[in-house]
């Protein structure tokens, strides 16, 4: 059940965090992986774990927001493989420099966030469809926040919920080529990029108050949405097209919202009071 052997993956932002985790379980259920970012001594690390699992792994050293990048991976990779199975868009963030109340919100903070988030992720998988001659599965990482208020990050939830959007059209418009469009929404997931120092999550009190607003009492871990990327892309999935997964621990349930309320507040005045204009 659930195997990829045979099949291509490719996934964006693969040299660390969540698509780091995506790379390995695609290629544990047997995928050949191409993982694409910015850095590329951690993709070549990635890379080497992957074919010691006894896989074929290609390392290609992109950013999605360059469209000649986004040409590049889709080249190596067809260039390497012959077929594109499965494209993860999954290269995405919000820079702490983009962080802040819309209040005080500038456009090329805007600018920043949305684009990475929505616009070169939508052509991202623009050209991946366009690659899927004979059809394939593609998995955009949205958010818990693109269908929840995301105070102090307004334009992240709104670019996950422009490309949620966005997903169900893909797959209206591609499906008779035999192309599956979906999304997965997690809410907090442990990252590296968290837990650093000086990370949102650095502090074991903060992770604590994220636990206390989740059901099932725990983060996420990047295999939780490796394994549900890896159900998405196999011939299982094969009738799911157009979906958002939300994958939370249950914290999406809006019982959770007051809690995170408390934690919103206190970033957003260092004391609970309102905030200063
Ligand atoms: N962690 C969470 O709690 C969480 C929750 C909900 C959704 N998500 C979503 O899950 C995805 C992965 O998040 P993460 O937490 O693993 O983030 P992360 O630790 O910050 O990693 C981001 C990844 O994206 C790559 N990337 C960023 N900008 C890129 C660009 N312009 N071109 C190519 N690659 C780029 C980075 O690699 P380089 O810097 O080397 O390029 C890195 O591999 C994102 O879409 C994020 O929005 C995360």
């Amino acid at each position: 059940m659930f195997s990829l052997e045979g099949k291509t993956v490719v996934v964006t932002g693969g040299g660390r965090g969540i698509g780091k985790g995506i790379s390995l379980c695609m290629a544990k259920a047997g995928a050949d992986v191409v993982v694409a970012g910015r850095t590329l001594e951690l993709l070549k690390a990635v890379a080497q774990e992957i074919e010691k699992m006894g896989r074929k792994a290609v390392a290609v050293q992109a950013d999605i927001t360059k469209p000649d990048d986004i040409q590049r991976i889709v080249h190596d990779a067809t260039h390497a493989f012959g077929n594109i199975d499965c494209w993860v868009n999954n290269a995405g963030s919000a820079d702490p420099k983009d962080v802040g109340a819309l209040m005080d919100l500038r456009p090329d903070q805007w600018d920043r966030v949305v684009d990475l988030n929505m616009k070169w992720t939508f052509f991202a998988a623009q050209a991946a469809a366009r690659a899927m001659t004979k059809g394939g599965s593609i998995i955009n990482i949205t958010s818990r926040s693109g269908s929840q208020p995301n105070p102090m990050t307004g334009q992240y939830g709104a670019a996950k919920a422009g490309i949620e959007n966005l997903t169900a059209t893909m797959a209206v418009e591609w499906g008779h080529l035999g192309i599956r469009v979906n999304s997965v929404a997690p809410g907090v997931v442990l990252t590296e990029t968290f837990t650093a120092p000086g990370g949102t999550l650095s502090k074991p009190s903060r992770i604590q108050r994220q636990i206390e607003t989740i059901p099932l009492r725990r983060l996420g871990a990047v295999e939780d949405v490796g394994n549900v990327c890896v159900f998405l892309a196999s011939d299982e999935a094969s009738w799911i097209t157009g979906e958002v997964i939300q994958l939370t621990g249950g914290s999406r349930i809006p019982v959770g919202l007051l809690t995170y309320l408390h934690h919103v507040n206190e970033r957003l005045s260092g004391d609970g009071k309102k905030p200063e204009r």
